[in-house]
């Protein structure tokens, strides 16, 4: 496994995951579910942000404490799925800036389709945490990222719940430099480039669509 690839495997993801997955689970505690693990992960990978030394005045002395450094990060969701892990993200981190990259697959090849993009201001000074619930052939969070590059942002994660090993390898080979965060790295695609065995298509279920 590339060394840039990171699975989260706390019980409480992995958990959270099964129900996920479940055909049964309805649109409401998928939401539910989509935004726990994104809040999961996000506390999970933003280990090593970088700390700053402050005075802190507590009831009785002044004490040094640590405080997030730099420029408020930037979370960018894959539309429309990636929608579904913003609340999670910033229940954690509520000050974050929120850009959006709008991407569909063509139905037929199965390549992204670029048709939306608005992102912070002052990108260049930000750390960029790329949200979207799938990676399967990796083309949409691929082109996703090369659209942000342009944009020369500090550095870039990308957070997705589920990943094929067909999408890590066009992903990493497509951008070596940003680490890859997932809850569960499946089998392989089906004929129609979903995930197996996935969870079907997260835009339809989160949104309730289909
Ligand atoms: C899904 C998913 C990813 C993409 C992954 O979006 O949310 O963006 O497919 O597939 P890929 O790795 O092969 O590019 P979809 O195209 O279904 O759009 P939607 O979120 O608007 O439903
Ligand atoms: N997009 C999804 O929503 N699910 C998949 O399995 C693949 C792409």
């Amino acid at each position: 496994m590339d060394k840039n690839v990171f699975i989260m495997d706390h019980p409480l993801i992995q958990h959270k995951l099964s129900i996920l997955r479940d055909k049964r689970t309805g649109s409401k505690q998928f939401r539910e579910l989509v935004s726990e693990i994104a809040m999961l992960m996000c506390y999970e990978s933003t280990r090593d942000l970088p700390l700053k030394e402050v005075n802190t005045e507590t009831p009785l002395v002044t004490a040094k404490t640590k405080v997030l450094a730099g420029r408020k990060m930037a979370f960018v969701p894959i539309l429309r799925a990636g929608l579904g892990m913003v609340d999670g993200v910033l229940s954690l981190i509520p000050a974050a800036k929120v850009g959006h990259i709008g991407m569909y697959r063509d139905p037929e090849t199965h390549t992204p389709v670029d048709y939306y993009c608005k992102l912070p201001a002052d990108l260049e000074e930000r750390d960029v945490f790329v949200l979207d619930p799938m990676l399967a052939t990796g083309g949409s969070a691929i082109d996703a990222v090369a659209r942000i590059k342009e944009f020369n942002p500090k550095r870039i994660k990308f957070m997705c719940i589920i990943a094929a090993p067909e999408g890590i390898k066009a992903f990493t080979d497509a951008h070596p430099d940003v680490p890859v965060y997932c809850a569960g790295l499946d089998d392989c695609l089906n004929d129609h480039c979903y995930i197996l065995p996935g969870l079907g298509d997260a835009g339809d279920r989160i949104f309730g669509t289909k």
